[in-house]
């Protein structure tokens, strides 16, 4: 490997039980007085968020909640929290919840530093002077989205996802926050934690220090994953979860990501199916797609993450199939839901073939750009695959 690159990732996390209980604190050392709490009215309801909020009140902070975070970070919901936080003149965001609360929060970052009214404007610029910062405190092990830089929104008008950029100046990753998650929602992101840890490592950004943290991240999904679903408060396995979280969110910020999310992206958004379901039907093609148009390299560092011996024989082809073999099985285990289970059917899938061409990941992907009839055979493998 011969690669020069910049490292410098991605914002300041505190990890552990109990992490979380020091917002007041830490909003207060940040010169938060008027908060405003981005989460989800679920959050509020099960009182995790209020759990938030009483701390950030009883620090002597004033919080408003905007509690209107939905999947798939929708513009107009980013649009709706700017709007909120000006009215309120809030001076600090603290974002409690998923991937998509998240980014909704950095969304709205942006448009209060760049003074503006919709995030729509702001798409493709670099990141902006941060105006007001953001506290993130993931309510979830997967998206590792307080360590990646871009804000995943959907577009109200185009539908795309689109990418734009704003860190988090704080993380609170409190495994604790994590105990009340549904198995079906642990197994969807802890897959996708896999997907972006398995992607870093597959695709054309790849690099030394991405590597690291994305093979602990496989490493540690392989081996907890499985019991954190089947027994939501173990301990250990809901800490490993988030570590491995975001450990896999320092990978993706590293690297990027590789068409399994462009699939998930397209497909799965357009359908209003959770992200690490999508991610997770697309990774073991994803594999097989980087036997086509990647490296052996990648696929052999890939495979070592998950325990798999290859020998000098094995092709790109062979190891590809290894790792997909062990996903699919893994996926069984873990009772997901096939795409046709969920009743959607090739021809539903093939309908994403035009978007992939405007998925942030896609660039990323070895092999790109792809003809209409490679990308369709992308999207028949990931069908056909995982049955
Ligand atoms: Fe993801």
């Amino acid at each position: 490997m011969n690669q020069v690159y910049y490292w410098n990732r991605v914002c300041p996390t505190k990890f552990g039980t109990g992490a979380s209980e020091t917002i007041g604190d830490d909003a207060k050392a940040m010169g938060f007085s008027r908060v405003m709490l981005c989460t989800e009215q679920a959050l509020m309801d099960f009182g995790i968020a209020t759990k938030v909020q009483e701390r950030l009140k009883d620090a002597g902070l004033e919080v408003f909640v905007y509690a209107a975070c939905v999947p798939d970070a929708p513009s107009e919901v980013c649009d709706a929290g700017a709007a909120f936080a000006r009215e309120n003149n809030v001076d600090g965001i603290v974002a409690v919840g998923g991937g998509s609360t998240m980014d909704t929060a950095k969304a709205v970052g942006i448009i209060l530093s760049m003074g503006g009214t919709t995030i729509a404007d702001y798409y493709h610029i670099p990141e902006p002077e941060h105006k007001i910062r953001l506290i993130a405190i993931p309510t979830t092990s997967g998206t590792g989205s307080e360590n990646s830089p871009g804000a995943v929104i959907r577009d109200a008008e185009t539908g795309r996802k689109e990418i734009p950029v704003y860190k988090a100046n704080l993380a609170l990753v409190d495994p604790v926050l994590t105990y009340t998650v549904p198995a079906s929602v642990t197994a969807a992101t802890g897959l996708d934690v896999l997907a972006h840890a398995a992607e870093a490592i597959t695709n054309r950004n790849f690099n030394a220090y991405g590597n690291i943290f994305a093979k602990e991240a496989i490493r540690l999904t392989m081996k907890y994953l499985k019991t954190a679903c089947e027994k939501p408060d173990d301990v250990e396995a809901r800490e490993k979860m988030a570590f491995a979280s975001n450990l896999a969110g320092l990978a993706m910020a590293e690297c990027g990501c590789s068409i399994g999310h462009t699939f998930s992206q397209t497909f799965a958004a357009m359908n209003h199916i959770p992200h690490g379901l999508g991610c997770a039907w697309a990774l073991p093609s994803c594999m097989t797609y980087t036997a086509r148009y990647g490296t052996r390299e990648d696929l052999a560092e890939t495979a070592d993450a998950f325990g798999i011996t290859v020998s000098d024989a094995d092709d790109a082809e062979a190891i590809a199939k290894k790792i997909a073999d062990i996903l699919v099985a893994f996926m069984k285990e873990l009772k997901v839901v096939s795409i046709k289970e969920k009743g959607y059917t090739l021809e539903d899938c093939l309908k994403a073939t035009e978007l992939f061409q405007y998925d942030a990941a896609y660039a990323n992907a070895p092999g790109t750009p792809l003809s209409d009839d490679e990308i369709r055979a992308y999207i028949r493998e990931t069908y056909e695959m995982y049955q």
